[in-house]
C-alpha cells in the first residue's frame, strides 16, 4: 500500500495518542459498521464522497450507482472512502427554483468538509446548480478536491429527429399554445428528451458548468462529456477514486488549479461551447469563493470576441454523444490552444497542464467541434450591456438569430438598434396571467419585460425572462419576441433574451420605475440599453412607493434574501465570500 509521507488532516481525529479520550470517541463509532481501527489508524487517505444524487435529485441519481466505482478507485489508491449526503439540488423539481439552494448546499458542503476527517473529496455533480455549489465549498474549505460529473443522457429522438432535454420543451410549448400539439403530443415529445440515466443532453447549464469544471482542470480530461450510461463513466468514476488519493499525498488542492488564469480559460472556453447563460453568475461565485476577483468585465473582455465552435443544442445542432464523440472538451481546448486562445500552463487535478491536455487531444467529427479558423459563429461570446435604467445585464450572442447579427457584427457606430414598446409584468406568476390579455396589444413592435424575478424579487432567481409570445402571435408564426428582466434563463433556452439585469427591481433598480407602454432602445453595438422617458416623469416614479417583493414562504428564502448578493456578482451570500481557505478546524490540537 503506497505510504502517506506527511500526518494527514484525519489523523487529528483518529490518531492522536495525546488527546487519547476525543480519539477514542471518534474511532470507536466509526467501527460500529465494520471499519476496523487498524484501517482508521493505517494513516491512509480518508477521502469523502459528496453524493448529489437521490431520488428527489434525478440527473444525479446515477452517482449512487457510481459512488460504488469511486469506492473501487478510492480502495485501489489505499484511501477509505467515506460518502455523505449534499443538499439536493434538482433543477427540474424543486419549487419555486432550485438556485435558492445552490448556496445552501454550499454552505452545508462547506460545515461537512470542515469539520469532519476528511482528507479530499469527490464532488460527484451533474445537474445545474450541483457543479457551482460543489466547487465553491472545495474552494471556500481547500481540501484536495476532484470532480467527478454524471454525465449527460443519452441523445433523446423524437421521430427520426434529435430532441434535447429542456430546449424541446421551449419549442413543445409554442407549437402547443399555436394549436398545433395537444397536451398527450406534447408530453411524449418533452418526454422522448430524456431516454436514459444522467443529466440534461444540451448544452444547458449542466454540460456547460461540468465542461468549465474539466476546463478549469477540476477533473479528469473528458470527465464532463461522457455520457452517463457508458461505461467509460463506471470506468472514470474509477480513475477519479484513484487520483484523489495520489493528490492527498500531494496535497493539491483547489487554491493550486482555481488561479486567475484557470477561470480566464474557463471565460473563453464557455464562449467556444455556446454555454448556457447562467455560466456567467456560476463560474463568478466559484472564482471569489477561490478569493478571486473575477466580474462581468472579464467576460465582456475576453469572452465576446471567441468563436463558437461546439455545434450543440441550443446555439447547434447535437446533443451530448455527439459532443463525447468528437473529442468533448480536451478538443474544445486543443482547438483554442492552437488558436493560442488558452493560457496553457494552468494546472489540472490530472497532474497534467491544460497545454498538456490540450496538445494530445484531437476532433473527432469537426462537423460537431469546429477550428477557430472554420467557427459555427464569429464573436459568440456574452454580451455585457448596460443601461440608464440598470447596470449590467447579459445577452448570449451565439443564439442571437442571423440579421441582428450581421448588424452588430458590422462596423461599429453602424445602425444595429431598435426600438420596442415596453410590457411589464411584475413576475412569472403575472407573466401567465396576463400574457394572453388583449387589452396590451402584444404585437411584434413589443419587448416582453419581467422583474421581481432576480435573487431577491424571486428567491434564488427565476430561469423565465425567454417568455413565449401570446398564443395570437405564435399563430401568426411570430415565436419569439425581444425579452428583458432582472430573472435568468435555462441554460437550455435559445432564447436572445436580456437577461441577469442589476441591480434588479428588488433592491431597488430602476427596472422597478418601468411602466407598461414606455419605449425601449436596445443598441448592441454600443452596448446599451435606454428606457426612453424623460428624467421628469422618471423622476415622479420615483416618488411613488418602492416596489414590494412578495413575502418569504421559508426560514431559508428570508435567510437568503437578506444576504445574497445580484447576478452580476455571482449571487453568492456576501458574508460567505469573506471566509477564503477554512480547511484549518479552530481548536485543533
Ligand atoms: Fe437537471 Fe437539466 S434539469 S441537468
Ligand atoms: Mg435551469
Amino acid at each position: 500500500m503506497p505510504q502517506t509521507p506527511r500526518r494527514l488532516r484525519s489523523q487529528k481525529w483518529f490518531d492522536d495518542p495525546a488527546h487519547a479520550d476525543m480519539t477514542a470517541i471518534y474511532v470507536e463509532r466509526y467501527l460500529n459498521y465494520g471499519l476496523t481501527r487498524q484501517e482508521l489508524q493505517s494513516g491512509r487517505p480518508i477521502i469523502g464522497i459528496a453524493q448529489t444524487g437521490s431520488d428527489l435529485a434525478p440527473c444525479n441519481r446515477h452517482h449512487i450507482a457510481l459512488a460504488e466505482r469511486v469506492r473501487a478507485g478510492i480502495r485501489d489508491a489505499g484511501g477509505i472512502p467515506m460518502e455523505f449526503p449534499v443538499h439536493p439540488l434538482a433543477e427540474q423539481g424543486r419549487r419555486p427554483t432550485a438556485a435558492l439552494d445552490r448556496n445552501l448546499a454550499y454552505l452545508g458542503l462547506v460545515e461537512i468538509l470542515h469539520g469532519y476527517p476528511l482528507d479530499g473529496v469527490v464532488l460527484t455533480t451533474g445537474c445545474d446548480k450541483t457543479t457551482p455549489a460543489c466547487l465553491m465549498a472545495a474552494a471556500t474549505v481547500d481540501i484536495p478536491a476532484i470532480v467527478l460529473s454524471g454525465g449527460p443522457m443519452l441523445d433523446g429522438w423524437h421521430e427520426g429527429r434529435r430532441v434535447g432535454s429542456g430546449t424541446v420543451i421551449w419549442h413543445a410549448r409554442n407549437l402547443m399554445a399555436a394549436g398545433k400539439l395537444d397536451y398527450e403530443g406534447f408530453m411524449t415529445l418533452a418526454t422522448a428528451s430524456s431516454p436514459s440515466i444522467g443529466h440534461c443532453n444540451t448544452m444547458g447549464t449542466a454540460l456547460s458548468m461540468n465542461s468549465l469544471a474539466e476546463a478549469l482542470g477540476m477533473s479528469l480530461p473528458t470527465c464532463a462529456s461522457i455520457p452517463a450510461p457508458y461505461r467509460e463513466r463506471g470506468q472514470m468514476a474509477y480513475a477519479t477514486g484513484m487520483r484523489i488519493c495520489d493528490m492527498v499525498r500531494a496535497d493539491l488542492r483547489p487554491s493550486h488549479i482555481l488561479t486567475r488564469r484557470a477561470f480566464e480559460n474557463a471565460i473563453v472556453v464557455a464562449s467556444a461551447l455556446g454555454a448556457s447563460t447562467n455560466c456567467p453568475p456560476h463560474l463568478i461565485a466559484i472564482a471569489r469563493h477561490a478569493g478571486i476577483d473575477l466580474g462581468l468585465d472579464d467576460w465582456q473582455r475576453l469572452g465576446e470576441d471567441v468563436p463558437l465552435l461546439v455545434n450543440c443544442v441550443p446555439a447547434g445542432e447535437y446533443l451530448g454523444e455527439g459532443f463525447h464523440r468528437a473529442g468533448g472538451v480536451p478538443a474544445v481546448l486543443h482547438e483554442l490552444a492552437v488558436a493560442g486562445r488558452l493560457h496553457a500552463d494552468c494546472p489540472t487535478v490530472s497532474g497534467q497542464t491544460i497545454g498538456d491536455i490540450a496538445a494530445v487531444a484531437r476532433t473527432r467529427d469537426t462537423e460537431v467541434i469546429r477550428s477557430c479558423d472554420a467557427p459555427l459563429k464569429h464573436r459568440a461570446g456574452f454580451i455585457v450591456l448596460s443601461g440608464n435604467f440598470f447596470d449590467s445585464a447579459i445577452i448570449k450572442m451565439s443564439v442571437v438569430g442571423d440579421t441582428f447579427r450581421r448588424a452588430y457584427l458590422s462596423e461599429p457606430g453602424s445602425e444595429n438598434a431598435f426600438e420596442a414598446r415596453a410590457i411589464v409584468f411584475e413576475g412569472p406568476e403575472d407573466y401567465h396571467a396576463r400574457i394572453e390579455d388583449p387589452a396590451l396589444h402584444i404585437d411584434e413592435h413589443c419587448i416582453l419585460v419581467i422583474r421581481g424575478a432576480g435573487n431577491v424579487g424571486y428567491p434564488g432567481s427565476a430561469e423565465v425572462v425567454n417568455m413565449a409570445p401570446p398564443s395570437y402571435l405564435l399563430k401568426r408564426g411570430i415565436d419569439s419576441l425581444p425579452c428583458l428582466g432582472d430573472g435568468r434563463q435555462s441554460g437550455t433556452s435559445a432564447s436572445p433574451s436580456i437577461l441577469n439585469m442589476s441591480p434588479e427591481a428588488a433592491v431597488g433598480g430602476g427596472l422597478a420605475l418601468l411602466r407598461t407602454g414606455d419605449r425601449i432602445r436596445v443598441d448592441l453595438n454600443q452596448r446599451t440599453i435606454t428606457a426612453l422617458v424623460d428624467e421628469t416623469e422618471m423622476e415622479s416614479r420615483r416618488q411613488a412607493p418602492p416596489y414590494q417583493p412578495p413575502e418569504s414562504q421559508t426560514p431559508w428564502q428570508e435567510l437568503y434574501r437578506q444576504l445574497v448578493g445580484q447576478l452580476s456578482t455571482g449571487g453568492c451570500l456576501e458574508p460567505a465570500t469573506l471566509y477564503l481557505r477554512v480547511v484549518e478546524t479552530r481548536g485543533d490540537p
